[in-house]
């Protein structure tokens, strides 16, 4: 297993590419199982889920010829199965996804329980009554969700009980081959929901309102060939422009969306970091000071949940206190006592961390848990005295392209240590 090691104390300078956002790839990669036309997926990120997924599909039958790590040709035209097992899910939570294009297209799918990053119970109930709104009977038995909709799903107003990212995606792709029209309401708003509705469009699909609390969808749909350019990742725009703050550096942030995250800028802003557009991106800079603030993560367009673990980092080299609430995971706090390990003063308290900024981190050997947590711990490293060294990178490889390789660009001592 490869380890990360970091020299911390190097000021952050230059421009980092932002690549295509995990959190749309994935979806895009599993609404391909609708059509039986080609779809060609662009600006995807090299990183390790999307090969994850691209395995589930392809264990589906579908085909996928990647020329270049960043685009993907999938031709899902003769599934060979409606059945994606264990071993191909369990690597990703977000395999579940495979689930409502396959039972819209053929009636009926069983898909594995998923695994992924262990923060909290994340339960599947939300996708499961969404389709279950649609028409399907639906249950679980073994491990597997089991799902039939023998004469198709139908048209039908989903309700969802909390604005769930995933079940809202889940419901969009299935509603596109239901009959008549579908309505989602207390749909989730991320820009990944969005784009997921960009890139149905451009393959047949009539979808309004992705974006609002409330998305309609016309079925039927006539899928025609198509190509679709992922977005930008804005949590990977999050964690570098939290990279250059915590290090009192400046980063170009090519191709990163202000509009995109500015409940992140605002609170970066509030901390004494400063932010405006550029020509290529954003440019990010610190070094006059940090300032603790409060945060309470929340469904977007609040503080996202994904950069809780890097703002944590952050606060820990800030004047003041700064009180972290986590609203959307009920056990995300993982990366405190990796961070209380380098030296961080946290106090857990339920679902808070009050953190007491302003002390000096001094290097240590710390372990990745999930994919944020690890890039807070990487990010701690970067601003700490002497030599980090941090554990199971596989998490940070998971949704981070290149970042050894992207922070040695900008002037950071890090070094990949394989085996
Ligand atoms: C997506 C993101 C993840 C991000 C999260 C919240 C992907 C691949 N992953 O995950 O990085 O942290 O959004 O922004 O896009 N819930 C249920 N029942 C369900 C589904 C969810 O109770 O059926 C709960 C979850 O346990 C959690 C909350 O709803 O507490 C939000 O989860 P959700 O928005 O579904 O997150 P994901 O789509 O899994």
């Amino acid at each position: 297993m490869d380890r990360l090691r970091i020299a911390g104390g190097r000021a952050l300078r230059g421009a980092v590419t932002i690549a295509g956002a995990k959190n749309a790839s994935l979806p895009a990669l599993a609404a391909a199982l609708l059509s039986e036309a080609p779809l060609t997926l662009r600006n995807l990120p090299a990183v390790a889920d999307i090969g994850s997924m691209i395995g589930v599909i392809r264990a589906l039958g579908a085909h996928v010829e990647q020329s270049d790590p960043h685009v993907a040709h999938i031709d899902a035209g003769t599934l060979l199965s409606q059945d994606a097992p264990y071993d191909t899910v369990r690597r990703m939570r977000a395999s579940v996804l495979v689930l409502g294009p396959l039972l819209a297209r053929f009636g009926r799918a069983r898909v594995s329980l998923p695994g992924g990053c262990a923060i909290g119970a994340r339960p599947v109930d939300l996708h499961i009554k969404a389709l279950a709104s649609l028409g399907a009977e639906i249950g679980i038995e073994g491990g597997l969700i089991v799902a039939n909709a023998a004469g198709g799903l139908k048209g039908a107003r989903i309700v969802l009980g909390s604005p769930s990212v995933g079940a809202t995606e889940t419901a969009m792709m299935a509603a596109t081959r239901a009959r008549g029209e579908s309505e989602i309401i207390n749909a989730a708003r991320e820009p990944e929901v969005a784009d997921l509705a960009e890139c149905l469009i451009a393959m047949g699909a009539r979808i309004e309102g992705a974006g609002t609390h409330r998305i309609l969808i016309q079925g039927d749909t006539a899928f025609r060939a198509a190509s679709h350019a992922i977005i930008p990742d804005r949590i990977e725009a999050g964690t570098y422009a939290i990279a250059a703050a915590i290090t009192g550096g400046q980063l170009e942030l090519t191709h990163a969306r202000l509009e995109q995250m500015a409940s992140v800028a605002e609170v970066l802003e509030a901390t004494g970091v400063r932010i405006w557009p550029g020509d290529r991106g954003l440019i990010v800079e610190g070094g006059g000071g940090l300032r603790g603030v409060d945060i309470t993560t929340e469904p977007y367009p609040g503080f996202p949940t994904d950069l809780q673990a890097q703002f944590m980092a952050l606060m820990t080299q800030a004047e003041g206190a700064a009180m972290i609430r986590e609203t959307v995971f009920e056990n995300r706090f993982m990366h405190v006592p990796e961070l209380q390990r380098l030296g961080a003063n946290i106090a857990l308290q339920g679902t808070s961390a009050l953190v007491r900024g302003g002390g000096r981190l001094k290097g240590a050997e710390v372990m990745a848990t999930d994919l944020r947590a690890s890039v807070s711990l990487v990010l701690a490293a970067l601003v700490a005295e002497g030599e980090t060294v941090i554990n199971r990178v596989y998490h940070l490889d998971r949704g981070y392209e290149q970042l050894d390789v992207k922070l040695r660009r900008c002037g950071a001592e890090v070094e990949r240590l394989r085996g």
